[in-house]
């Protein structure tokens, strides 16, 4: 399929020699200050915006998580705490966390900070409104500037790791291509910018891809049909190490889409899980209006648990999200909201749709939650969302 290119992005692409790989598109559309859709700060996250998340749609997501925060953080003692948010989108998850935590630990919320890491300056002006009013001390950082004097507390990536520029490759029947961006002087007119296969992707000059393509089983013995493309994520390793190096002790929580490699390789799944988002309608033109789509691919389990061994970070579990949110009581809230007052109804039936929402097995229910924690942390916490047994895989 062909689109209309916007001249900002002809001229890169020229200037490209006509062609980009998937990654660096992403980076332009998603992350361009000015051409951007987060850089801009176009895209609004939420029910009424371009697509919804657990914490848009109301407060009852981050009261659930809070007892788990105030456990993690409080296993450091008296000592300086901080609540980190990476890609904290319109700033709806730290403020609600903020109020929870300040009303139920106050102690601990008088040694805590909140610390914003968002690359994207048109979405942390909106931050900022958004926790004006914050009774915390909230500053906004880089992992850069985190790593020169590293905290130690909890971590969360919200749906942020899904929003990282991925690699998109094709097995073409014998090997495999990276796919490319093209665009298209000689094209049909105003229609010329396309994806196709590039070069044959070679183990010693990609050394990330090969070594994702092995992690996700797609080297040896695979049987998938000429065409068949998926994605790798290559910024995700690098991300985590960045992240290790910001925080000396405690855990990272990471909620996003994931799939295990036996489904991510599904030879039905020819297209991968890339897909756009605007406006609530998900859409599988990558190429469509660039700079006014987000882009979003889910993680794959096994290259997200390899990578974070391998970035300074040890797995502590992983859970769907509707079973970690019902181990933290998310069946009590539902059952409390029947006591409502009659003037309570309106509200008591929007948090009910809220909740149910969270756990909706084929909506953000099917989330998963993995926890990392760092391997020079003897204090670990257990997990108030973690069972005993192993964490559901299908
Ligand atoms: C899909 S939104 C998620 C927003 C929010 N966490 C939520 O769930 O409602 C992705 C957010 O991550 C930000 N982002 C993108 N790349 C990032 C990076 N490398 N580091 C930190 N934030 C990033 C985006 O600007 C945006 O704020």
């Amino acid at each position: 399929m062909t689109q209309p290119c916007p001249l900002w992005l002809a001229e890169r692409l020229r200037a490209a020699g006509g062609a980009v790989d998937v990654a660096q598109y992403m980076a332009w559309v998603l992350h361009d200050p000015v051409h951007g859709a987060y850089g801009s700060g176009r895209l609004r996250v939420g029910p009424k915006g371009d697509f919804a998340t657990s914490p848009s749609l109301g407060p009852q997501f981050a009261a659930l998580l809070a007892p788990q925060i105030a456990q993690w953080l409080q296993q450091h003692g008296d000592s300086p705490l901080s609540l980190i948010e990476a890609g904290p989108g319109e700033g709806d998850l730290a403020a609600d966390l903020v109020m929870q935590l300040v009303a139920g630990w106050p102690d601990l919320a008088r040694q805590l900070e909140l610390v914003l890491i968002e690359p994207n300056a048109g979405m942390a002006a909106r931050q900022r409104r958004r926790l004006a009013a914050a009774p915390l001390r909230v500053r906004w950082a880089s992992f850069a500037d985190l790593a020169a004097s590293p905290l130690q507390g909890v971590l969360l990536a919200h749906e942020v790791l899904d929003a990282l520029p991925v690699a998109r490759v094709i097995w073409d029947g014998a090997c495999w291509r990276r796919q490319v961006v093209r665009f298209d002087e000689a094209g049909a007119a105003g229609l010329p910018l396309r994806l196709e296969p590039g070069e044959l992707l070679d183990p010693q000059v990609d050394a990330a891809e090969w070594r994702l393509l092995q992690l996700r089983g797609l080297l040896a013995h695979h049987r998938l049909p000429s065409g068949w493309t998926t994605e790798l994520h290559t910024a995700v390793a690098p991300w985590l190490a960045d992240a290790a190096a910001a925080l000396d002790r405690g855990v990272l929580l990471v909620v996003d889409y994931a799939l295990e490699n036996r489904r991510y390789n599904l030879e039905t799944r020819a297209s991968g899980t890339l897909l756009a988002y605007r406006d609530q309608r998900a859409s599988g033109d990558l190429l469509g209006d660039p700079g006014h789509w987000d882009l979003t691919a889910h993680l794959c389990l096994e290259t997200l648990e390899a990578d974070a061994c391998s970035s300074g970070w040890q797995p502590l579990g992983q859970r769907l999200q509707g079973e970690a949110l019902l181990a933290l009581g998310l069946a009590q809230r539902l059952y409390g909201l029947q006591q409502s007052r009659p003037d309570q109804l309106a509200e008591a039936l929007a948090s009910r749709e809220a909740l149910l929402r969270l756990v909706d097995p084929a909506g953000l229910g099917a989330f998963r939650w993995v926890a990392l924690g760092r391997p020079s942390d003897r204090v670990v916490a257990p997990s108030l969302f973690l069972s005993e047994q192993p964490a559901t895989t299908s």
